[in-house]
């Protein structure tokens, strides 16, 4: 079974509420949801490793824990996930990105790839993929797909909000994929989209409704 992290913290609740808000604005929106990005990358590099380096304080040398960011990449699922993409890089600016594009077909509900770019030696990095809803699940498992391919070191993915739905399509596909989340929503309409939701994550961060 996936390990699912639900976050729960208290400013991360407080600010999905203000995003879900229908007359929550284009900007509100966008800043909203890079605050919760931040926040959301301390909980998802918790268990990043981390090596001493030798430092010189004011008072005497020591030797001191860093990350080394390098090994990271997000890789935001275009385009809802470039509005996670900089909360991340505000915490890890040393993280590469890659990018996956995949758009969502309106009938099938099934994921259609069109750009693929990662950094290459994928076997050393940690992928942390992003993408605000992980909804029906396809596009994710798509992505995990392609990422996987490459054979990275470890595979997280991120979202804002998600569905029993979603978690149980990643999971039968990609069960030692971790899933980082601010809420677990009830569930589906018929369009795919999640209820109650917050609507079109790419329009609501692009202003494209
Ligand atoms: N994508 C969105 O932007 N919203 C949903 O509710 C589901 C998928």
């Amino acid at each position: 079974m996936n390990q699912v992290h639900h976050i729960r913290h208290p400013l991360v609740q407080h600010k999905l509420t203000l995003m879900r808000k229908k007359e929550a604005s284009t900007n509100t929106f966008r800043r909203l949801l890079n605050e919760l990005a931040t926040l959301m990358a301390y909980e998802v590099t918790r268990d990043m490793p981390t090596q001493d380096v030798a430092i010189e304080t004011p008072l005497e040398p020591m030797m001191s824990p860093v990350i080394d960011g390098k090994k990271l990449v997000f890789v935001p699922i275009l385009r809802a996930g470039l509005g996670i993409l900089d909360g991340m890089l505000s915490v890890v600016p040393g993280a590469r990105v890659g990018h996956i594009g995949l758009y969502r077909d309106p009938a099938t509900l099934q994921a259609v790839e069109y750009y693929f770019k990662m950094p290459s030696d994928m076997p050393e990095r940690d992928v942390i993929l992003l993408d605000p809803m992980l909804a029906t699940g396809n596009s994710a498992v798509a992505a995990i797909d392609k990422v996987k391919a490459l054979k990275p070191r470890s595979v997280k993915f991120v979202c804002l909000l998600t569905c029993p739905e979603g978690i149980a399509t990643v999971h039968k596909a990609h069960p030692d994929v971790p899933i980082y989340t601010a809420a677990i929503d009830r569930g589906l309409n018929d369009h795919g989209y999640i209820l109650p939701g917050l609507g079109d994550a790419g329009d609501r961060i692009f202003g494209t409704t």
